[in-house]
Protein backbone atom coordinates (compact mmCIF):
# COMPACT_ATOMS: atom_id res chain seq x y z
CA UNK A 1 0.00 0.00 0.00
CA UNK A 2 1.50 3.31 -1.03
CA UNK A 3 0.62 5.81 1.69
CA UNK A 4 1.74 10.03 0.40
CA UNK A 5 1.05 12.43 3.40
CA UNK A 6 1.38 15.80 1.63
CA UNK A 7 2.31 19.04 3.63
CA UNK A 8 5.11 18.23 5.81
CA UNK A 9 4.64 21.09 8.35
CA UNK A 10 4.31 20.42 12.48
CA UNK A 11 0.91 18.69 11.69
CA UNK A 12 1.96 16.74 8.56
CA UNK A 13 5.35 15.91 9.49
CA UNK A 14 4.55 14.73 12.90
CA UNK A 15 2.19 12.07 11.26
CA UNK A 16 5.15 11.09 8.62
CA UNK A 17 7.49 10.05 11.27
CA UNK A 18 4.54 8.49 13.53
CA UNK A 19 3.47 6.27 10.17
CA UNK A 20 7.23 5.51 9.22
CA UNK A 21 8.01 4.50 12.75
CA UNK A 22 5.23 2.26 13.16
CA UNK A 23 6.37 0.48 10.52
CA UNK A 24 3.25 -1.32 9.58
CA UNK A 25 3.50 -4.42 7.13
CA UNK A 26 3.12 -3.64 3.45
CA UNK A 27 3.09 -0.01 3.84
CA UNK A 28 5.25 1.97 1.82
CA UNK A 29 5.58 5.98 2.92
CA UNK A 30 6.33 8.71 1.34
CA UNK A 31 6.30 12.64 2.35
CA UNK A 32 5.68 15.62 0.25
CA UNK A 33 6.36 19.67 0.44
CA UNK A 34 6.61 22.21 -2.04
CA UNK A 35 9.03 23.55 -0.06
CA UNK A 36 12.66 22.96 -1.00
CA UNK A 37 14.26 23.76 2.24
CA UNK A 38 10.98 21.09 4.44
CA UNK A 39 12.17 18.74 1.31
CA UNK A 40 15.93 18.98 2.54
CA UNK A 41 16.01 18.76 6.01
CA UNK A 42 13.90 15.34 5.66
CA UNK A 43 16.00 14.16 3.41
CA UNK A 44 19.18 14.66 6.00
CA UNK A 45 17.20 12.74 8.49
CA UNK A 46 16.77 9.65 6.05
CA UNK A 47 13.26 9.92 4.93
CA UNK A 48 11.97 9.68 1.71
CA UNK A 49 10.32 12.92 0.30
CA UNK A 50 9.02 14.08 -3.18
CA UNK A 51 7.71 17.32 -4.17
CA UNK A 52 5.14 15.49 -6.25
CA UNK A 53 3.08 12.49 -5.14
CA UNK A 54 3.20 9.32 -6.57
CA UNK A 55 0.25 7.59 -7.65
CA UNK A 56 -1.24 6.61 -4.13
CA UNK A 57 -3.58 4.24 -2.09
CA UNK A 58 -3.76 6.69 0.61
CA UNK A 59 -3.57 10.26 0.22
CA UNK A 60 -3.11 12.38 4.16
CA UNK A 61 -3.25 16.04 3.50
CA UNK A 62 -1.91 18.14 6.06
CA UNK A 63 -1.35 21.70 4.19
CA UNK A 64 -2.30 24.94 5.91
CA UNK A 65 -5.10 26.24 4.35
CA UNK A 66 -8.38 24.89 2.60
CA UNK A 67 -7.66 26.62 -0.47
CA UNK A 68 -4.16 24.81 -0.18
CA UNK A 69 -5.90 21.81 0.07
CA UNK A 70 -8.25 22.22 -2.96
CA UNK A 71 -4.51 22.79 -4.72
CA UNK A 72 -3.45 19.62 -3.90
CA UNK A 73 -7.01 17.29 -4.43
CA UNK A 74 -6.81 19.16 -8.09
CA UNK A 75 -3.35 17.66 -8.43
CA UNK A 76 -3.67 14.04 -7.13
CA UNK A 77 -3.57 11.13 -9.10
CA UNK A 78 -6.84 9.10 -8.56
CA UNK A 79 -5.72 5.92 -10.56
CA UNK A 80 -5.82 3.73 -7.76
CA UNK A 81 -9.26 4.96 -6.30
CA UNK A 82 -7.31 6.04 -3.51
CA UNK A 83 -8.85 6.71 0.42
CA UNK A 84 -7.85 10.40 0.66
CA UNK A 85 -8.03 11.95 4.07
CA UNK A 86 -7.86 15.45 4.98
CA UNK A 87 -5.96 16.41 8.44
CA UNK A 88 -5.93 20.32 7.90
CA UNK A 89 -8.48 22.49 9.81
CA UNK A 90 -11.18 22.91 7.11
CA UNK A 91 -12.96 26.39 6.58
CA UNK A 92 -16.71 25.76 7.04
CA UNK A 93 -18.11 27.44 4.27
CA UNK A 94 -16.00 24.83 1.96
CA UNK A 95 -17.79 21.62 3.12
CA UNK A 96 -20.26 21.49 -0.20
CA UNK A 97 -17.49 22.32 -2.54
CA UNK A 98 -15.26 19.34 -0.93
CA UNK A 99 -18.16 17.03 -0.60
CA UNK A 100 -18.93 17.60 -4.26
CA UNK A 101 -15.20 16.84 -5.05
CA UNK A 102 -15.50 13.32 -3.69
CA UNK A 103 -18.94 12.91 -5.94
CA UNK A 104 -17.35 14.20 -8.95
CA UNK A 105 -14.12 12.29 -8.86
CA UNK A 106 -15.89 9.39 -7.14
CA UNK A 107 -12.99 9.45 -4.48
CA UNK A 108 -13.43 7.82 -0.82
CA UNK A 109 -12.95 11.34 1.25
CA UNK A 110 -12.32 11.36 5.14
CA UNK A 111 -11.43 13.91 7.23
CA UNK A 112 -9.55 12.62 10.70
CA UNK A 113 -8.65 16.70 12.11
CA UNK A 114 -5.86 17.20 13.84
CA UNK A 115 -5.50 17.67 18.23
CA UNK A 116 -1.96 18.27 18.22
CA UNK A 117 -0.26 19.61 21.29
CA UNK A 118 3.27 20.68 21.46
CA UNK A 119 3.57 19.92 25.09
CA UNK A 120 2.76 16.55 25.02
CA UNK A 121 5.27 14.27 22.96
CA UNK A 122 3.61 11.28 23.82
CA UNK A 123 0.32 11.99 22.68
CA UNK A 124 1.02 14.08 19.15
CA UNK A 125 -0.50 11.62 16.56
CA UNK A 126 -2.54 8.50 17.27
CA UNK A 127 -2.64 7.61 21.30
CA UNK A 128 -4.86 10.59 21.71
CA UNK A 129 -8.76 10.78 21.00
CA UNK A 130 -9.27 11.44 17.33
CA UNK A 131 -12.51 12.23 15.60
CA UNK A 132 -13.27 11.02 11.67
CA UNK A 133 -15.67 11.95 9.34
CA UNK A 134 -16.51 10.51 5.81
CA UNK A 135 -18.32 11.86 2.80
CA UNK A 136 -20.16 7.74 2.26
CA UNK A 137 -20.77 5.57 4.74
CA UNK A 138 -17.92 3.38 2.39
CA UNK A 139 -15.11 6.36 2.88
CA UNK A 140 -15.69 6.05 6.66
CA UNK A 141 -14.96 2.56 6.84
CA UNK A 142 -12.23 2.22 4.55
CA UNK A 143 -10.85 5.47 6.70
CA UNK A 144 -11.83 3.63 9.74
CA UNK A 145 -9.86 0.88 8.73
CA UNK A 146 -6.48 2.67 7.83
CA UNK A 147 -6.37 4.91 10.92
CA UNK A 148 -7.03 2.13 13.47
CA UNK A 149 -3.69 0.54 11.47
CA UNK A 150 -1.84 2.84 13.53
CA UNK A 151 -4.20 4.17 16.44
CA UNK A 152 -2.81 3.44 20.27
CA UNK A 153 -6.38 1.49 20.47
CA UNK A 154 -9.41 1.80 17.96
CA UNK A 155 -11.56 3.06 20.71
CA UNK A 156 -9.67 6.25 20.53
CA UNK A 157 -10.75 6.62 17.13
CA UNK A 158 -14.88 8.40 16.97
CA UNK A 159 -16.53 8.33 13.58
CA UNK A 160 -18.86 11.15 12.63
CA UNK A 161 -20.47 12.41 9.30
CA UNK A 162 -17.81 14.84 7.03
CA UNK A 163 -19.25 17.74 8.17
CA UNK A 164 -19.56 16.62 12.31
CA UNK A 165 -15.63 15.85 12.17
CA UNK A 166 -14.44 19.05 10.43
CA UNK A 167 -17.03 21.62 11.97
CA UNK A 168 -16.10 19.86 15.50
CA UNK A 169 -12.27 20.83 14.78
CA UNK A 170 -13.02 24.51 13.82
CA UNK A 171 -15.57 25.08 16.89
CA UNK A 172 -13.77 23.36 19.40
CA UNK A 173 -10.85 25.36 19.05
CA UNK A 174 -13.16 28.49 18.60
CA UNK A 175 -14.66 27.58 22.05
CA UNK A 176 -10.88 27.09 23.34
CA UNK A 177 -10.34 30.48 22.08
CA UNK A 178 -14.01 32.21 23.66
CA UNK A 179 -12.70 30.31 27.50
CA UNK A 180 -9.75 31.93 27.13
CA UNK A 181 -11.10 35.34 26.00
CA UNK A 182 -13.69 35.09 28.88
CA UNK A 183 -11.31 34.42 31.41
CA UNK A 184 -8.87 37.73 29.73
CA UNK A 185 -12.21 40.06 30.41
CA UNK A 186 -12.54 38.69 33.90
CA UNK A 187 -8.83 39.98 34.62
CA UNK A 188 -9.61 43.35 32.63
CA UNK A 189 -12.94 43.65 34.99
CA UNK A 190 -11.29 42.97 38.17
CA UNK A 191 -7.54 45.09 37.34
CA UNK A 192 -9.94 48.19 36.17
CA UNK A 193 -11.53 47.45 40.36
CA UNK A 194 -8.43 46.88 42.24
CA UNK A 195 -9.66 42.89 42.62
CA UNK A 196 -7.03 40.35 42.32
CA UNK A 197 -7.75 38.18 39.54
CA UNK A 198 -6.22 35.50 40.63
CA UNK A 199 -8.20 35.47 44.13
CA UNK A 200 -11.16 35.38 42.39
CA UNK A 201 -10.31 33.10 39.89
CA UNK A 202 -9.39 30.72 42.35
CA UNK A 203 -12.81 31.36 44.24
CA UNK A 204 -14.59 30.49 41.23
CA UNK A 205 -13.17 27.52 40.32
CA UNK A 206 -13.96 26.24 43.86
CA UNK A 207 -17.55 25.57 42.46
CA UNK A 208 -17.82 22.13 41.07
CA UNK A 209 -19.08 23.18 37.64
CA UNK A 210 -16.78 26.26 37.07
CA UNK A 211 -13.41 26.07 35.45
CA UNK A 212 -12.08 30.05 34.52
CA UNK A 213 -9.08 29.44 32.86
CA UNK A 214 -5.68 31.55 33.76
CA UNK A 215 -5.16 34.54 31.52
CA UNK A 216 -1.98 36.03 30.43
CA UNK A 217 -0.71 37.75 27.05
CA UNK A 218 -4.22 36.96 24.68
CA UNK A 219 -5.28 34.11 22.45
CA UNK A 220 -2.38 34.05 20.11
CA UNK A 221 -0.32 30.99 17.99
CA UNK A 222 -1.14 29.91 14.48
CA UNK A 223 -4.78 28.22 15.26
CA UNK A 224 -6.87 29.73 17.61
CA UNK A 225 -7.33 33.11 15.98
CA UNK A 226 -7.60 31.23 12.85
CA UNK A 227 -9.89 28.75 13.42
CA UNK A 228 -12.57 31.20 15.11
CA UNK A 229 -12.16 33.53 12.57
CA UNK A 230 -13.66 30.41 10.23
CA UNK A 231 -16.39 30.00 12.47
CA UNK A 232 -17.51 33.16 12.92
CA UNK A 233 -17.53 33.99 9.15
CA UNK A 234 -19.44 30.85 8.94
CA UNK A 235 -22.56 31.39 11.42
CA UNK A 236 -25.17 33.48 10.69
CA UNK A 237 -25.25 35.13 13.89
CA UNK A 238 -21.62 36.43 13.88
CA UNK A 239 -22.19 38.72 16.68
CA UNK A 240 -20.62 36.95 20.10
CA UNK A 241 -17.45 35.24 17.70
CA UNK A 242 -16.91 38.50 16.47
CA UNK A 243 -16.88 40.07 19.65
CA UNK A 244 -14.75 37.37 21.18
CA UNK A 245 -12.16 38.07 18.79
CA UNK A 246 -12.47 41.79 19.34
CA UNK A 247 -12.41 41.71 23.05
CA UNK A 248 -9.19 39.29 22.57
CA UNK A 249 -7.59 42.06 20.23
CA UNK A 250 -8.18 44.59 22.55
CA UNK A 251 -6.42 42.66 25.51
CA UNK A 252 -3.45 41.50 23.60
CA UNK A 253 -3.06 45.30 22.90
CA UNK A 254 -2.96 46.49 26.50
CA UNK A 255 -0.86 42.93 27.30
CA UNK A 256 1.88 44.43 24.95
CA UNK A 257 1.40 47.69 25.79
CA UNK A 258 1.69 47.11 29.63
CA UNK A 259 4.90 45.17 28.72
CA UNK A 260 6.40 47.80 26.96
CA UNK A 261 5.29 50.35 29.40
CA UNK A 262 7.45 48.37 32.13
CA UNK A 263 11.34 49.12 32.99
N1 LIG B 1 0.04 23.21 14.23
C1 LIG B 1 -0.90 22.75 15.05
O1 LIG B 1 -0.72 22.71 16.28
C2 LIG B 1 -2.21 22.25 14.50
C3 LIG B 1 -3.06 21.52 15.34
C4 LIG B 1 -4.25 21.01 14.82
C5 LIG B 1 -4.58 21.28 13.51
N2 LIG B 1 -3.75 22.02 12.70
C6 LIG B 1 -4.15 22.26 11.32
O2 LIG B 1 -3.37 21.41 10.50
C7 LIG B 1 -3.08 22.06 9.25
C8 LIG B 1 -1.58 22.12 9.05
O3 LIG B 1 -1.03 22.92 10.08
P1 LIG B 1 0.55 23.04 10.27
O4 LIG B 1 0.73 23.81 11.52
O5 LIG B 1 1.19 21.72 10.13
O6 LIG B 1 0.91 23.95 8.99
P2 LIG B 1 2.36 24.31 8.44
O7 LIG B 1 2.21 25.64 7.79
O8 LIG B 1 3.38 24.12 9.52
O9 LIG B 1 2.63 23.20 7.34
C9 LIG B 1 2.00 23.14 6.11
C10 LIG B 1 2.99 22.55 5.12
O10 LIG B 1 2.30 22.35 3.89
C11 LIG B 1 3.19 22.67 2.82
N3 LIG B 1 2.39 22.92 1.62
C12 LIG B 1 1.59 23.96 1.34
N4 LIG B 1 0.99 23.79 0.15
C13 LIG B 1 1.41 22.61 -0.33
C14 LIG B 1 1.14 21.86 -1.51
N5 LIG B 1 0.33 22.32 -2.47
N6 LIG B 1 1.76 20.68 -1.67
C15 LIG B 1 2.61 20.20 -0.73
N7 LIG B 1 2.90 20.86 0.40
C16 LIG B 1 2.31 22.05 0.61
C17 LIG B 1 3.98 23.87 3.33
O11 LIG B 1 5.20 24.05 2.63
C18 LIG B 1 4.19 23.48 4.80
O12 LIG B 1 5.39 22.76 4.98
C19 LIG B 1 -3.76 23.44 9.33
O13 LIG B 1 -5.01 23.38 8.69
C20 LIG B 1 -3.90 23.67 10.82
O14 LIG B 1 -4.96 24.53 11.14
C21 LIG B 1 -2.57 22.49 13.18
Amino acid sequence: MQVSIIGLGQVGGETFKAIELARVPGVTCVGIDIDGFTRKAYREEGYAVTEKAPASDVYIVAVYTTQQVFDVLRALDLARKPLVSLESTLDPQEFPALRAWAKDTSTDLVTCPHRFNPNDPPHHVFNLDRIIGGVTGQALERGTEFYAKYMAHKSLLHPYSFEVAALAKVAENAYRFMEIALAQELKRMSDSAGIDFTELRDAMNTKWNVKVLEARNGVGGKCLPKDMTLLAEFAKNKSLFELFLFLNEMYTAEQKEASVAKP
